[in-house]
């Protein structure tokens, strides 16, 4: 057992030095220094431990203290926030203008650090320019064997420069000292995904083709493409969402138990699933996956604008904001259970959740009632919910379903649950790789994925345009209903 639980207090972490590559970019100032200042006020920092910001822009360090405090205090609780833990934060920041691509400037970064501390680099930069930026570490003697590095998704944007990437970290830094982040695996339901399934003797049983008739994964935003239009444009849904969240979340319903619970044991048993995924290619890209791009329309009552009229992105772009599929996996716990994923940016709700319908009960003694389902559900609140057929009140015999409800906030009663990066930081600092991507598995989900984007392109599969506000274009309902099944809206 590695991990604790996530109401006791973790042990004060080891002196580093954390570089943040793009450390004026919209990952660092909103997710990464806030969650840095939350671990830092719980005292969960080693007093020694320093963050130097990296970017481009020539600011001095108050500029840098400055952009950094609006942002945290924008998205840390306005409770949480406060001057004088402020000030003690930012003792810890600092500000280094450089160009990542500039080897001179790798050797004036040497001269700033102290060798004998570990270093920690997070590359929150596109990821161009990881492989520059790991032979410039090597180059400028900074790759030594405490350091580490933690790269964000996606890795590549395919198999063929996922694996070009992989090689060239993998020649500088050993995989033990690699941390793909995925932020997904750092949310509290997803481990909790692990803990129903291995914990609960009462799943393990119905946990397969016999007992299951589907299962339901969605990823749905409200949220446009904010200012990330350059980067998503070329990205889109499938390599932002699909390839590494999804499937990942996917892995972790379908897995089996792991021997133990350590980083490779976990891994060893994601990466089956992966292999075990039924290609999808051909034609098959055309009856089996649906893409979508949001036009205008309404969200909470607000007016917002079709996809190609955001900023920085191509006015004429064919990129998917949303994505519908159905997967397959081909092992004998899995044979014939549709797994249907689905994602998209401005859709009704902000929802994050994983579905597993249950097949009905062979015979039917009474009226009404329907299959259980079990609920896991990530965002907006964190609870698992289960769908139980019940008695209604009064005379007869008829059936209702009704929930067996577990909010996970209510359960521990934390009066703030982690964000994903507070838990993922700590874990890089201790050297915990348990909740980070392996090499192979980045591989094998582009492996996946790979084909469904060549048939997309081959067969000039556009985007099905759907209106703001809404569930994403009709096509995607009907890759269930013309199997008699429904989106869990
Ligand atoms: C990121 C994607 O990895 O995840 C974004 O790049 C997306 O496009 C985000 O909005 C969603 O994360 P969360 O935690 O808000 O569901």
């Amino acid at each position: 057992m590695t991990r604790l639980a996530p109401n006791r207090r973790v042990s004060v972490s080891i002196p580093c030095d954390m570089l943040v590559f793009g450390g004026t970019g919209d990952l660092a100032l909103h997710k990464l220094l806030p969650a840095l200042y939350y671990l830092h006020r719980d005292g969960r920092l080693h007093p020694d431990m320093r963050i130097l910001a990296l970017a481009r822009q020539p600011l001095e360090r108050q500029a840098y203290h400055a952009l950094a405090e609006r942002r945290c205090r924008a998205q840390v609780a306005r409770a949480d926030f406060d001057a004088a833990t402020w000030q003690s934060f930012a003792a810890r920041l600092d500000y280094f203008a450089m160009d990542a691509s500039q080897s001179a400037d790798f050797s004036r970064l040497a001269k700033r650090l102290n060798a004998h501390r570990v270093q920690v680099y997070y590359l929150a930069t596109a990821p161009d320019l990881f492989e520059d930026i790991a032979n410039h570490l090597a180059l400028a003697g900074l790759a030594g064997p405490q350091s580490r590095i933690v790269l964000e998704k996606p890795i590549g944007h395919s198999l063929e420069s996922a694996k070009a990437i992989n090689a060239a970290i993998g020649a500088v830094f050993n995989e033990s000292r690699v941390f793909r982040i995925d932020h997904y695996l750092g949310k509290e339901t997803v481990q909790n995904l692990m803990a129903l399934r291995f914990a609960n003797a009462l799943f393990e049983p119905v946990w397969r083709a016999g007992h299951i008739d589907h299962v339901q994964i969605s990823v749905c935003e409200t949220l446009g493409v904010e200012n990330r239009g350059a980067y998503y444009d070329q990205a889109g849904a499938m390599r932002d969402m699909v390839q590494n969240h999804l499937l990942q979340l996917l892995c972790l319903v379908a897995m089996e138990a792991p021997v133990r619970f350590d980083a490779e044991a976990v891994r060893d048993e994601k990466l089956k699933v992966l292999q075990a995924l039924r290609p999808i290619d051909g034609l098959d890209v055309q009856d089996l996956t649906v893409r979508g791009q949001y036009v205008a329309g309404k969200i909470g009552g607000q007016e917002v604008p079709t996809y190609y009229f955001e900023k920085n992105v191509d006015n004429d772009s064919d990129t998917e904001t949303f994505v519908a599929l159905q997967a397959e996996i081909d092992n004998p716990r899995w044979a014939g259970v549709p797994f249907y994923l689905r994602t998209g940016k401005r859709m009704a709700k902000k929802s994050s959740e994983i579905v597993i319908h249950f097949k009905p009960t062979p015979y039917r003694l009474f009226h009404g009632g329907a299959a259980n389902r079990l609920r896991i559900r990530l965002q907006p609140e964190e609870r698992i919910s289960l769908q139980l057929m019940a008695k209604t009140p009064g005379k007869g015999m008829r059936l209702e379903p009704v929930e067996l409800d577990l909010n996970l906030a209510h359960a521990f009663q934390q009066k703030r649950r982690w964000d994903a990066y507070e838990r993922l930081l700590l874990d890089v600092i201790e050297g915990d790789s348990t909740l980070f991507m392996r090499r192979d598995e980045v591989e094998a989900a582009w492996a996946w994925i790979d084909p469904i984007l060549r048939g997309w392109h081959e067969y000039y599969q556009s985007p099905r345009p759907y209106p703001s506000g809404t569930n994403g274009p009709e096509q995607a309902q009907s890759l269930l209903s013309l199997q008699g099944r429904s989106w869990q809206d």
